[in-house]
């Protein structure tokens, strides 16, 4: 093989990643397709992004979105302009519309991670370039199709399997029940009242699964919905930006913790699963975070390959 194979491109209905559920069921295996060949052999398309620039710009913290973007772009040849924007909303120095309009003069990409999912929005309606979301309020999309490419790399076919979703109705959530939706992969969400996730997103997965065949289930009591599931999927009680509620926030999820007798209810080889960062001792014990059911480095890992795969299959 030489160092620069050529990749198989499929062609992917959308033109943005802003939110899987503008996916169809067949981009989703297009890019797990193209993220396995791209991890089979890590360094062997490094011309496939040759000249291609990407910027990076994000409001808040990150390691795995950071770190994964920058390398991936580099493995396939091409450049990253990093923007770190923690300490200024992005369309405080001038509109976000102007910002798209400048940026797409001088890139190839831009992959942003926003409070405010409408900012997202905003840069696709106004930048000719490919907008990836980073991460926003409202979705978390490459988390979750690195989520399932690892979940089809342990379990195969992942139709008719369950996740359980414990803890907070976020934006690690949403993207789990728009892409299990998809997939026709059963999913129930478990969540203190007040913290369910968005009805909207519930709804729209809902209309999704009758074609596919997923169940989706909202609840409120965490050994129901552990009971038989094949994976237990946490995240932060309380996510970036809600800093000031962490108080309270680890009083309502006290009994949402994901800890042995959790996982004891779910089936015995059951996977636990964690978007990373992870506050151990809180929404999951240490046990079980270094535990043999535990995939979370193995998730982290695929972040790479699947973005990857969509710098490629977005980048034209
Ligand atoms: N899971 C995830 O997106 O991690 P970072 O916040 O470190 O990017
Ligand atoms: N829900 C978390 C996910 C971090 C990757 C947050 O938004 O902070």
């Amino acid at each position: 093989m030489t160092s620069n194979a050529t990749l198989p491109l499929p062609e992917l209905s959308i033109d943005n990643l802003l939110c899987t559920s503008a996916l169809s069921t067949e981009d989703i295996h297009n890019v797990f397709q193209t993220a396995n060949v791209l991890k089979a052999g890590r360094d062997q398309h490094t011309a496939v992004l040759r000249n291609k620039r990407l910027a990076m710009i994000f409001e808040k913290d990150s390691l795995r979105t950071r770190f994964t973007f920058d390398i991936g772009m580099q493995d396939l040849g091409g450049s990253v302009v990093f923007m770190d924007h923690r300490d200024a909303r992005l369309g405080s120095r001038e509109s976000v519309k102007d910002m798209a309009r400048n940026l797409e003069r001088w890139v190839d990409c831009i992959v942003a991670r926003t409070f405010k999912h409408k900012v997202l929005n905003e840069l696709a309606a106004n930048a000719d370039i490919p907008i990836i979301n980073g991460l926003s309020d409202f979705v978390h999309p490459c988390q979750a199709l690195a989520d399932f490419m690892t979940l089809g790399e342990k379990w195969g076919d992942l139709r008719g399997r369950t996740i359980t979703y414990v803890g907070d109705g976020n934006n690690t959530c949403h993207s789990l029940i728009y892409t299990a939706a998809k997939l026709g992969t059963h999913i129930r969400a478990c969540s203190p009242e007040g913290y369910e996730p968005n009805a909207r997103v519930v709804n729209e997965a809902m209309r999704v699964a009758q074609q596919t065949g997923a169940e989706i289930s909202i609840l409120n009591d965490p050994a129901a919905a552990a009971d038989g599931t094949d994976a237990i999927y946490t995240d932060v009680w309380a996510s970036m930006g809600q800093e000031d509620e962490i108080e309270e926030r680890n009083g309502v999820f006290a009994s949402y913790q994901v800890d042995s007798t959790m996982m004891a209810r779910a089936k015995p080889d059951a996977l636990f699963m964690h978007c990373l960062p992870a506050h151990r001792g809180w929404e999951v014990t240490q046990d079980v975070m270094d535990g043999p059911q535990s995939i979370v480095y193995d998730i982290a890992e695929n972040r790479l390959h699947v973005q990857k795969a969509l710098l490629a299959l977005l980048i034209r």
